[in-house]
């Protein structure tokens, strides 16, 4: 039998985040008739707050579903079998995206990191070049790699690919950028965003989305790879009256109308502000921290640096994981484990989603105490640091 821990649960995962009490109170709320007028007016108010979000004028499709969801709905939509999509594989989630490709009976090209920086848009203008055939149908990011905390420039990879005067479409994932990250579909030319909502829109998981470009729509007519549940036509026509084709989430879409509410209420500006100040305080405590190469940023390019997630790399022979069960146990806080190669090399501190100064000072001081207990060689003064930066 679990002990009871008194006091918050300190969720410090990179998302699921904390679901703000506004937001729990809206979902709390009875769930209505989704044929009815009262769901025309929800349907209708968050379909047009996402495309602020989003920052497009695009239709956004909501799936009842998790963001693998919504990455499986932008391959079927947009290709046909055989098609070669490059992939730029930055961390395990877009590897995973990669491999999802491939069993969908797509060709990934897929364009390799070491997993400590984000996407390199002069290897994806040469793979482009490469390709003067145009077999490459669409080239597939992770805008946030939440394995790593790296950053791929998307607006870079944009204009390497008209560089390249190539015909492929941008598929990009803002799983754990969007509502946290500056992201723009519309300026940025994407073709289809992928986003979930238990991350920067600090709802529970169950809802993910497409926004998808007037090209991306063209490109669907054409495409072979069969479709049913993820289909956007028969969306597109019942959002026309702000109605679904099938149950949408009704109590998750409540959620999702008051969190958007606090980001108007915030300003996006202000949102994306507020994560960059918290990401550069967390780099300021592991920069502080690291000692003999024992504690260090996994991310390297600093031009990559996430604001949404700090990924913590550890030296040889010391256990991220046992670190991240040690701090549960002791303080009650759940950080996020290390995937694929990083596993128990890394652990990732989430600072995104519904967070202020002190839930960012209480998460690091549970990490500084950890280490300590933990014997892993590592200096103090780490929330120090973290407090000058919030303070500055
Ligand atoms: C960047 C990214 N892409 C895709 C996914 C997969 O989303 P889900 O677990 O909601 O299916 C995640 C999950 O954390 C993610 O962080």
């Amino acid at each position: 039998m679990n002990v009871r821990s008194p006091g918050w649960h300190f969720l410090q995962i990179p998302g699921p985040t904390n679901v703000p009490g506004r937001v729990l109170r809206a979902i709390s709320e009875p769930t209505i008739d989704h044929r009815g007028p009262a769901f025309a007016d929800l349907a209708s108010s968050v379909l047009r707050g996402l495309k602020r979000v989003f920052r497009t004028n695009c239709p956004v499709v909501i799936y009842p579903a998790s963001g693998t969801g919504a990455w499986e709905a932008a391959l079927v939509n947009t290709l046909s079998p055989g098609d070669a999509v490059v992939m730029a594989r930055t961390g395990w989630f877009a590897a995973l995206w990669s491999e999802m490709a491939k069993r969908l009976g797509l060709e990934p090209l897929v364009l390799d990191s070491d997993w400590r920086r984000g996407a390199d848009p002069a290897a994806i203008e040469e793979a482009l070049r490469r390709d003067g055939a145009h077999r490459i149908r669409a080239v597939c990011v992770v805008h946030n790699e939440t394995s790593t905390g790296c950053v791929s420039p998307i607006a870079a990879i944009r204009a390497a690919i008209d560089a390249a005067r190539h015909p492929a479409l941008l598929l990009v994932d803002t799983i754990s950028s969007l509502a946290s990250i500056d992201y723009r579909h519309d300026d940025w030319g994407v073709d289809i965003t992928v986003a979930g909502s238990q991350k920067g829109l600090m709802l529970p998981p169950g809802l993910s989305f497409n926004a998808v470009s007037e090209r991306a729509l063209e490109a669907s007519r054409a495409a072979k790879l069969p479709r049913s549940y993820w289909d956007w036509r028969p969306m597109l026509e019942a959002n026309a009256g702000f109605y679904f084709p099938y149950t949408p989430a009704t109590n998750l879409l409540r959620g999702l109308q008051e969190a958007l509410a606090m980001l108007e209420e915030e300003g996006l500006p202000n949102v994306f502000a507020r994560h960059r100040r918290h990401a550069a305080a967390t780099r300021a405590a592991v920069e502080a921290w690291g000692l003999e190469g024992c504690v260090e940023l996994q991310c390297q390019a600093p031009t990559d640096y996430s604001s949404s997630l700090t990924a913590v790399r550890l030296g040889e022979g010391h256990s991220a994981d046992a670190l991240r069960a040690l701090i549960l146990k002791r303080f009650n806080m759940s950080l996020g484990n290390g995937l694929g190669v990083l596993k128990d090399r890394v652990f990732r501190i989430g600072h995104l989603g519904d967070f202020n100064d002190l839930s960012l000072i209480g998460a690091l001081s549970g990490v500084e105490m950890g280490l300590k207990l933990s014997g892993i060689p590592c200096a103090g003064g780490g929330v120090d640091a973290a407090m000058a930066v919030l303070t500055e």
